[in-house]
């Protein structure tokens, strides 16, 4: 089934000059690109799109990670693209990412794992619709 998927490329790898190597992977992966934009969240946008996690130990730590820098935003298109981008990402922490995955490669901890993809194809919506306007993305 085709779908469409959100990924983020977090902070720590923006600021490792990372964005062409991670790219490249989706692509490898059979992934489209069909969305793409780099921006600098505030700290309440940060809240905004991990809502979900607002009432979780971590949720002030992670929202200033995600604020501290610049993010490049990617829409994924692509069959199964949901479980074909999580698969690609690896686990939350990349100590226990498989090898070979994008976490285990360029995470630095459980909080600067790299990468982001949405889980479900709820999520995926909301997250398409938090980042992007519909002339954004273009399959
Ligand atoms: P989560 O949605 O559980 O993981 P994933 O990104 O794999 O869907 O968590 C969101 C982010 O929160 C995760 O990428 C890293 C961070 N995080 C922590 O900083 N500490 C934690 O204990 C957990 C579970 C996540």
């Amino acid at each position: 089934m085709q779908q469409t998927t959100f990924a983020i490329i977090k902070p720590d790898a923006v600021a490792r000059n990372l964005c062409g190597e991670i790219l490249a992977a989706m692509e490898s992966a059979g992934l489209r690109i069909v969305g793409l934009k780099r921006l600098r969240l505030s700290k309440l946008q940060a809240a905004g799109f991990y809502a979900v996690h607002r009432e979780r130990p971590f949720f002030e730590s992670l929202t200033d990670y995600m604020s501290s820098g610049p993010v490049v935003c990617v829409a994924l298109r692509g069959e199964n693209a949901i479980a074909a981008w999580r698969g690609l990402m690896g686990a939350t922490d990349p100590a226990k990412a498989e090898p070979g995955t994008l976490r285990r490669k360029y995470g630095q901890s459980l909080e600067a794992n790299a990468v982001h993809g949405s889980d479900a194809p709820e999520t995926a919506a909301f997250e398409l619709g938090y980042f992007f306007n519909g002339l954004e993305i273009v399959e």
